[in-house]
């Protein structure tokens, strides 16, 4: 399995075999991650992070996993305090950071931007979330957190929010379908998953039920999958006002869920998961969002060919 130079795209580009690889890297590098042991796996390598969209848990996870494995970080900053304000495009800005790093993260709001960055040079990026196309990264996390925290083989699970611009989910979804998952989608019919997703599911074998109801959807999962509705991303401001309060989980509708429920959310959350629910045994959201550090060391590692 070669993985140094890699480019992190989409979900659709990586094995089996490769995730389970991440998955397994992640396990053996987690005590780094809670700096109950040292490292300097990335000594001497620098990486480049270009974060064109806001983020607290992406961002902040790829820095921590850098600096807990002795490597460097190149932050271009605030996007409003960079050449990008003077017109520069991202192609070059790209050409010019493949100089100064060895790999480049990269967060854009624009949709095929990573895949454009990675076509422009040698150096490998890492999609950390384009618009609404794929969040590859933050699906490594979610599977993980799944096989240390639930089941990940054969997992029942109920994706539900905001399945049209929601990436996390489009990315989960791709990679769920490698491991025998039982998928059902809940949303209202504005926010559906799109149909070439359904259709891709469909061709590798999964066939995922739709519903617009919590209640059913949540009687006899393994584990809840909660995403915010993405306000930023709709056209029209009418039409999030509309579903914008369409998904709500409370104390009270888990009542008979099954005991062993885990609820994950790739957070931020805004007000799809009351925070009553946070006292509850199946929540896991912030569990979750810690993983980001063992997964990303993990794929850091092997991209810069650091291990094997
Ligand atoms: N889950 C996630 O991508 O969070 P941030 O937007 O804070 O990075």
């Amino acid at each position: 399995m070669r993985f140094k130079d890699f480019d992190t795209i989409s979900m659709k580009d990586f094995s089996r075999d490769m995730i389970d690889h991440i998955l397994d890297t992640a396990d053996k590098l987690e005590p780094i991650a809670k700096n109950e042991e040292k490292s300097d796996i990335l000594n001497g390598k620098i990486l480049a992070v270009l974060f064109f969209e806001p983020s607290t848990r992406t961002r902040m996870s790829f820095e921590t996993a850098i600096k807990r494995l002795n490597g460097d970080v190149l932050s271009l900053g605030a996007v409003d305090a960079s050449s990008i304000t003077k017109g520069e495009n991202l192609a070059d800005t790209i050409r010019v950071i493949e100089g100064y790093a060895d790999g480049i993260i990269l967060r854009h709001p624009k949709e095929g931007s990573a895949k454009m960055a990675a076509e422009m040079t040698s150096t490998p990026v890492i999609n950390a979330g384009d618009g609404a196309g794929h969040h590859p990264t933050q699906t490594f996390l979610d599977l993980y957190t799944m096989r240390r925290e639930s089941r990940l083989e054969g997992v029942k699970i109920a994706i539900a929010g905001d399945l049209k611009y929601g990436r996390t989910v489009h990315s989960l979804c791709y990679a769920l379908s490698h491991y025998n998952a039982d998928i059902t989608l809940v949303s209202p019919k504005e926010l559906r998953m799109p149909r070439e997703i359904i259709r891709d599911l469909k061709n590798r074998g999964i066939e995922v039920k739709q519903t617009d109801s919590m209640e059913d959807a949540i009687q006899d999962v393994d584990v809840l999958y909660v995403t915010r509705i993405q306000k930023e991303r709709f056209p029209d401001p009418a039409e999030y006002q509309r579903v914008s309060t369409s998904l709500q989980i409370t104390t009270e509708l888990l009542k008979n869920a099954n005991p062993d429920l885990k609820i994950m959310h790739p957070l931020p959350r805004v007000n799809e998961i009351d925070s009553g629910v946070d006292f509850t045994s199946h929540a896991c959201y912030f569990k979750q969002s810690f993983y980001g550090v063992p997964v990303r060391m993990a794929l850091l590692s092997l991209i810069m060919g650091c291990i094997e």
